[in-house]
């Protein structure tokens, strides 16, 4: 059972999370608060589920969790227009403020991988998700999910990536109530530095990828590239230096070579 007085104790917010939509099942957080007619439509609404039936991931994949171990959750933003003009950069401010907070709490050390994707010892912890529904070409509804591995002690199956759980990486079980409020404080911060110095929040991300630099290669549906991680741009595309140049890439998954 997730404890909502614990949680809340430790929420230093103004917007996000204070109102909080706790649920036992739920298809998908995400898909929840992209529907106008069933979500509350309160900016910086949360919704938390201790299981999905259909949990999404980045390219229409599944995204699978235990029940009652992990943080599956998602943020509603609505209003906040200066936020939308740069979607991309959400990402890197989500994966900020969940590095940060598994490494403030737990001292265990995070690699962020582009996009968005959080590593404990070079395994997948923590995956973002976010959707936007536009209107004439600018966006009104950005819904951010997020699901953090916790407490999952073993993953069967195979995955695109190798995963891991905070429990895993420091040989015990931890406080959910506690990462949370720590996640969406650190988020609160991060989207307001996004707002007035983007190109801080940028480099606090940089920072923290420790594949920048390095040979990769690129993976969009049977497309392959390979180069240099040579830089993210002011939107936080990731730059891949190639024979033929400097390439800008939009999408896709990154793998070392
Ligand atoms: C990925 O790495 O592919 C992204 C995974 C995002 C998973 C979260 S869990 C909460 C929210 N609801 C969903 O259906 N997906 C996101």
């Amino acid at each position: 059972m997730f404890n909502i007085e614990a949680f809340d104790i430790k929420l230093n917010t103004e917007i996000i999370g204070r109102n909080f939509i706790y649920t036992e099942e739920i298809d998908s957080t995400n898909k929840y608060l992209m529907s106008k007619e069933r979500a509350q439509n309160i900016n910086g609404t949360i919704v938390l589920a201790e299981k999905q039936t259909q949990g999404k991931g980045r390219k229409d994949r599944v995204w699978y969790s235990a029940p009652d171990s992990n943080l599956t959750f998602s943020i509603l933003l609505t209003k906040d227009k200066s936020l939308f003009k740069n979607p991309d950069l959400i990402n890197f401010a989500a994966s900020l403020a969940v590095a940060s907070a598994i490494e403030n709490l737990f001292q265990l050390r995070t690699d962020l991988k582009w996009p968005n994707d959080v590593l404990i010892n070079g395994k997948k912890t923590c995956g973002i998700l976010i959707e936007s529904a536009s209107q004439s070409g600018k966006i009104e509804r950005l819904v951010l999910g997020i699901g953090v591995n916790v407490n999952q002690n073993s993953f069967q199956g195979t995955f695109n990536y190798p995963p891991t759980s905070i429990r895993i990486e420091l040989g015990r079980s931890v406080e959910r109530e506690k990462l949370l409020a720590e996640i969406l404080n650190n988020l609160e911060e991060l989207f307001n530095k996004l707002k007035s110095e983007k190109n801080s929040l940028i480099e606090d991300w940089k920072q923290k990828c420790r594949t920048l630099g390095s040979r990769i290669t690129i993976t969009d549906d049977e497309i392959e590239k390979s180069g240099i991680f040579y830089d993210v741009d002011e939107n936080g595309f990731l730059l891949l230096q190639t024979k033929d140049g400097i390439e800008k890439i939009h999408f896709g998954d990154v793998s070392l070579h």
